[in-house]
C-alpha cells in the first residue's frame, strides 16, 4: 500500500518522532510512505515529499515537523471536500495517517465517512484531546513552562513584584496546571474555573503581609474572570476552523493586580516558546510508539481508528471518540490544586 502522512494544526514537539515511527512500521510491513506537506493543504495541492527510512533517520530528536503544517480545513467548502477526495485518488494513495488535534482529526473523521481509509494520531501540547490519556508534546511544553516559572521566581523576588505568566491552553488548563504546580506558581488560573479578580489580588496582598517578596500567577490564555463572558483575544480574525487568536489575559491581569494591590506587576507571555525546540525524552518515545502503532493499524486495515495512550499501552479507539468533546481538567484535579495552594497566601519561607 502507498500511505500519505500529514501533520496538521499547531506544531508540537514529538511530531517528527511520530513520522519516523510510522515510516519504520510501514516499510517493515512492505508498504511505502509519502509526506503530504502543510497538513491537509498538501492533499488539496498534491504537494508531496518522499518518506523513506533515510528521510526520517534521527528526526525523533528534532522539534517542529519536517512535513510542515497548516490549519487548512479540507471541509471548508464543498469544492475543497471534492478536491481532497480527487487528490487522494490522483496521488494513488491507499490510506492516510493524519497526525493532529481536534480540527485535523475532525477532518480525518469526515474523510473516513467519505470513504477514505485513514488512521489518526492525537497531537496537541494542550493535552485536551478525548480518547487518549495524554498527548505527546504536553510533557515538553510543561517542562518549558516549569523552567520559565523557576526563572521568574528570582527576578520577581528581587524586585518584589507580582509576575503574571500567560500560558497556552484555549479551553483546557493542563499546561498551566502542571507547569504551575511544578514551577511553584502561587496562583493558577485555568479556563475550566472562572476566577475572581478580587480574590487573586487578596492572595497577593496576604502574601506580602506574610513576608513573601513576590507572587507568581500562572494563567491560561483561555482563562476568564467571573464577571466577563468572552476570551481576551489579539484580534477578531478567525482561522479556517473558526478559532480566534487568544492572547492578552496576562497583560490585562498584571495591570489590574497592580491597580488593586499597589504592588508592582509585570507579565510574560510564553507563547510559541512552549511549542518550539527539541521534544522531551517522554515525547520522543511516545511519538515513536504512536507512529509505529498507526502503521500497524494501517497494515491491519483497521481504518477510522486513532492510536491512543491508555495507561502505558498504545490502543486503538474510534476517531469519533476523540473529536468534538475536549478533555478538560476535571473537578477533582481542580480540587487537588486548591488544596495544594491553600496555604500559599499566608505561609512563606523567608531566607
Ligand atoms: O496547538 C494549540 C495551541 O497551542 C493553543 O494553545 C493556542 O491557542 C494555539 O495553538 C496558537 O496557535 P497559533 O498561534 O500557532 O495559531
Amino acid at each position: 500500500m502507498k500511505i500519505g502522512i500529514l501533520t496538521g494544526g499547531g506544531d508540537c514537539p514529538g511530531l517528527n518522532a511520530v513520522i519516523r515511527g510510522a515510516v519504520i512500521g510501514l516499510v517493515q510491513q512492505g508498504h511505502s510512505a509519502i509526506g503530504l506537506r502543510h497538513g491537509w493543504k498538501g492533499l488539496l495541492d498534491k504537494e508531496t515529499v518522499p518518506l523513506g527510512l533515510a528521510d526520517v533517520d534521527g528526526i525523533e530528536r528534532t522539534g517542529g515537523t519536517i512535513l510542515k503544517t497548516s490549519r487548512t480545513n479540507p471541509y471548508k467548502t464543498e469544492e475543497t471536500r471534492k478536491a481532497a477526495l480527487e487528490s487522494f485518488k490522483a496521488l494513488g494513495l491507499d490510506a492516510i495517517i493524519a497526525v493532529g488535534g481536534d480540527d485535523t482529526l475532525g477532518a480525518c473523521h469526515k474523510l473516513t465517512q467519505d470513504g477514505v481509509p485513514a488512521v489518526g494520531v492525537p497531537k496537541t501540547i494542550d493535552n485536551d484531546l478525548s480518547g487518549t490519556d495524554v498527548t505527546f508534546g504536553f510533557d515538553t511544553a510543561t517542562n518549558i513552562v516549569t523552567e520559565a516559572i523557576d526563572r521568574l521566581h528570582t527576578t520577581a523576588g528581587s524586585h518584589e513584584r507580582i509576575l503574571v505568566v500567560e500560558i497556552m491552553g484555549r479551553h483546557a488548563g493542563w499546561i498551566t496546571l502542571h507547569g504551575g504546580l511544578a514551577g511553584g506558581a502561587h496562583v493558577i488560573l485555568v479556563p475550566e474555573e472562572p476566577f475572581d479578580l478580587g480574590a487573586v489580588a487578596e492572595v497577593c496582598k496576604a502574601r506580602r503581609a506574610a513576608g513573601a517578596d513576590h507572587t507568581i500567577v500562572a494563567v491560561s490564555e483561555g482563562a476568564m474572570a467571573t464577571d466577563v463572558d468572552s476570551f481576551v483575544t489579539q484580534d477578531k480574525s478567525v482561522d479556517e476552523f473558526g478559532h480566534v487568536r487568544l492572547g492578552g489575559i496576562g497583560k490585562t491581569l498584571a495591570k489590574e493586580l497592580e491597580r488593586l494591590t499597589g504592588q508592582e506587576a509585570r507579565h510574560v507571555v510564553l507563547g510559541h516558546l512552549q511549542r518550539g525546540g527539541v521534544p522531551s525524552a517522554f515525547d520522543r518515545v511516545l511519538g515513536l510508539r504512536l507512529g509505529l502503532a498507526a502503521a500497524h493499524a494501517v497494515h491491519d486495515k483497521d481504518f477510522g481508528k486513532m492510536v491512543a495512550l491508555k495507561g502505558t499501552d498504545i490502543e486503538r479507539v474510534a476517531i469519533a471518540t476523540a473529536v468534538g468533546t475536549l478533555r478538560t481538567v476535571p473537578e477533582e484535579r481542580l480540587e487537588e490544586k486548591r488544596q495544594l495552594l491553600s496555604s500559599i497566601a499566608t505561609v512563606t519561607r523567608t531566607a
